[in-house]
């Protein structure tokens, strides 16, 4: 039986958040270097942003690279940068014949400039589109949005903008990259790593985590619909008891 056809489209998750892993040693089982893994994980990327847009998904998250991600040989930050600017440009259309919009979360100053303006032009580009929000978070860690997030605070706090005692939650959300975003109910992560490596920790508080052991460049169309399978299998408690949630519709 077509496994997208178990999938529960009345409880889809609103947002989904990836961390796209194992490319370097999809690659390496290949007796390639580890850009090919790279590569060959784009073609993941556009089909699970088709198949994320087709099923009625609003927001699909990407991590593409991470603050720690710098720490690499310079060959291949620069390898993975090249590719980012040939992928978005060739991409666009893929993105306008979805109806899909682009925007991106993460620190762009230390972007190269090539690769920060790409980026502008495709976020311009599809601005309109309507049907899916695609984030790439790229030069991203949670840590960093955090300090930002209080850095700014604090700021409107010390020119007396800000009451200290008015900061609740809702204050530090909007303060976040993810500002007017829903959180992500769903967080996949490829290739056997079981750790979140610095991405959206406010954001996922309560998201369900899955773990596959697929390899982001082997990651298609039957791999996210049996993430979001397992998602629906899910009971999200939010801190209630089982009992309470059957005789509540939640
Ligand atoms: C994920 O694959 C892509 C990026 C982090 C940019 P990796 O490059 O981390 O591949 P592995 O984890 O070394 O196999
Ligand atoms: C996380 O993958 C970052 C991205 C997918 C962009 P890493 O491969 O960098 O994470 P660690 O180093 O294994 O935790
Ligand atoms: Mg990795």
């Amino acid at each position: 039986m077509d496994i997208r056809t178990q999938i529960d489209m009345t409880r889809l998750p609103r947002h989904v958040a990836i961390i796209m892993d194992g490319n370097g040693r999809w690659a390496k089982a290949h007796g390639q270097p580890r850009v090919f893994g790279h590569r060959n994980g784009v073609k993941s990327v556009r089909e699970v942003t088709e198949a994320a847009a087709e099923l009625g998904v609003q927001y699909l998250t990407l991590y593409a690279f991470s603050t720690e991600n710098w720490g690499r040989p310079a060959s291949e930050v620069n390898a993975l940068m090249r590719l980012l600017v040939q992928t978005i440009r060739k991409e666009i259309k893929t993105l306008q014949d979805n109806q899909i919009r682009l925007q991106t979360i993460g620190d762009h100053s230390r972007l190269p400039a090539k690769t920060a303006q790409a980026l502008l032009e495709a976020i311009e580009a599809t601005r309109e589109n309507t049907r899916m929000t695609l984030i790439l978070a790229l030069n991203y860690s949670a840590k960093w949005e955090l300090t930002e997030a209080t850095r700014r605070i604090a700021r409107k706090v010390s020119s007396g903008h800000l009451d200290p005692d008015q900061i609740t939650e809702q204050t530090i959300a909007e303060h976040l990259n993810t500002a007017g975003l829903p959180d992500p109910e769903l967080l996949i992560r490829t290739s056997g790593e079981t750790r979140i490596s610095n991405f959206l920790l406010w954001q996922i508080a309560y998201a369900e985590l899955v773990f596959t052991p697929v390899m982001w460049p082997d990651f298609r169309r039957p791999d996210f619909y049996q993430a979001l399978l397992d998602f629906q299998h899910r009971e999200r408690r939010f801190g209630k008891t089982s009992d309470q949630l059957s005789t509540q519709n939640v």
